[in-house]
């Protein structure tokens, strides 16, 4: 998408030909700085420390990652280390386990002295299928959006996320915002309420920054606030990405969804879930016994970063010294409450058949 009218991606291969550039988005919205990673290790650290995040663009940066350690060392050891160092940077988004599988497929049976350049070729594909992906996702939810402008009749029409499922979160459209930006590219009346979604404020700094950079009109919401609009009509529809989806259906994403969900069932608002089919895991039924719930660090709840009136960014405690604090990651939100999936291949009822019959490749 564009920042200031120049297109732009969140990942891309450097000029110099052996490292990759990144957005670090641990410095946004008040800073725009660029990040180099040339080794496995500055990838792995990247995705750890949420320089790069979202799930799609966690995979992405892995595939590249991998090609950064066989760029230096393309034996069996090697890719073993590295595939084992960058699953273990973050639990819950499927995409990263998927990309990962997908370079060893690329690589594993060629010999030494080819991995690195299939590997590199391999991680640019991921990138280039993220975006055409995300493009299709973007198709099939501006329908949705454009029967509900069309009931409205010219009115503007308010979508709720929770995040950051933008560009930002992906190599570029992003998931839940693809459908927006459409949208908005079509002149249609789109409207964001972005919630900020503590403890890290994804929607607070990058859902805004990113619509506000496009252009696109939004309101940052606390993160409480979502049901109150909902039950006075201000929310047309929610939108939110996911992590993982498992074969039945349920969505895990940011903490936070589930509240959400329940509150857009009790007031009749269709709530989505946008996202590409790498985020599906048929390996998983029951989203909320078999998923794994990142656990991060209790300084994001109990602190908070922002700029100062004179310019500085700066980070202060919010919590009484000694207060326990809990920073669950995510939460599963079950199919039952989730309106549809908008994925690649169409609008899918969030069940068992319907995610089998569109995608039976992944299954298999
Ligand atoms: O912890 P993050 O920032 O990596 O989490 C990302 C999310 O949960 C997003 O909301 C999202 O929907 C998944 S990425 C499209």
């Amino acid at each position: 998408m564009k920042i200031d009218g120049k297109p732009t991606r969140t990942i891309w291969l450097e000029a110099d030909g052996e490292s990759v550039g990144i957005i670090d988005q641990t410095q946004l919205p008040h800073r725009f700085v660029v990040a180099k990673l040339s080794t496995v290790e500055d990838a792995a650290r990247a995705i750890k420390s949420m320089q790069v995040r979202g799930a799609p663009l966690i995979g992405a940066t892995a595939a590249y990652g991998l090609w950064l350690a066989l760029r230096h060392d393309a034996s069996d050891e090697a890719l073993e280390r590295a595939y084992a160092a960058l699953l273990g940077t973050r639990p819950t988004a499927i995409n990263l386990k998927w990309a990962l599988d997908e370079m060893v497929a690329a690589v594993r049976n060629r010999p030494r002295a080819e991995r690195a350049a299939a590997a590199l070729t391999r991680a640019g594909e991921i990138c280039e299928e993220d975006v055409a992906i995300n493009q299709a996702i973007g198709r099939h939810g501006l329908k949705l959006i454009e029967d509900i402008a069309a009931k409205k009749k010219g009115e503007r029409v308010n979508v709720l996320t929770h995040c950051n499922a933008g560009w930002l979160a992906t190599v570029d459209w992003g998931t839940a915002t693809a459908p927006i930006y459409m949208a908005h590219d079509k002149g249609l009346p789109v409207h964001v309420f972005a919630d900020e979604t503590r403890p890290r404020n994804q929607g607070a700094s990058l859902t805004a920054w990113e619509l506000g950079k496009h252009g696109v009109p939004h309101t940052v919401i606390p993160d409480n606030t979502g049901g109150h609009l909902m039950q006075h009509g201000l929310v047309d529809a929610v939108i939110v990405g996911t992590d993982r989806v498992t074969a039945q259906g349920d969505v895990c994403n940011k903490i936070g969804t589930y509240l959400k969900a329940l509150a857009a069932a009790d007031n009749g608002v269709p709530f989505y879930v946008a996202l590409p089919s790498p985020t599906i895991d048929f390996g998983v039924s029951d989203g909320l016994s078999e998923i794994p719930i990142e656990q991060r660090a209790g300084d994001e709840v109990a602190c908070i970063s922002g700029k100062t009136k004179d310019g500085r960014i700066e980070t202060v405690q919010l919590v009484p010294d000694g207060s326990a604090v809990a920073n669950y990651g995510f939460d599963v939100t079950p199919a039952r409450l989730v309106t549809g999936l908008i994925t690649e291949r169409g609008v899918l009822k969030a069940e068992r058949d319907a995610l089998a019959q569109a995608f039976p490749e992944r299954r298999a």
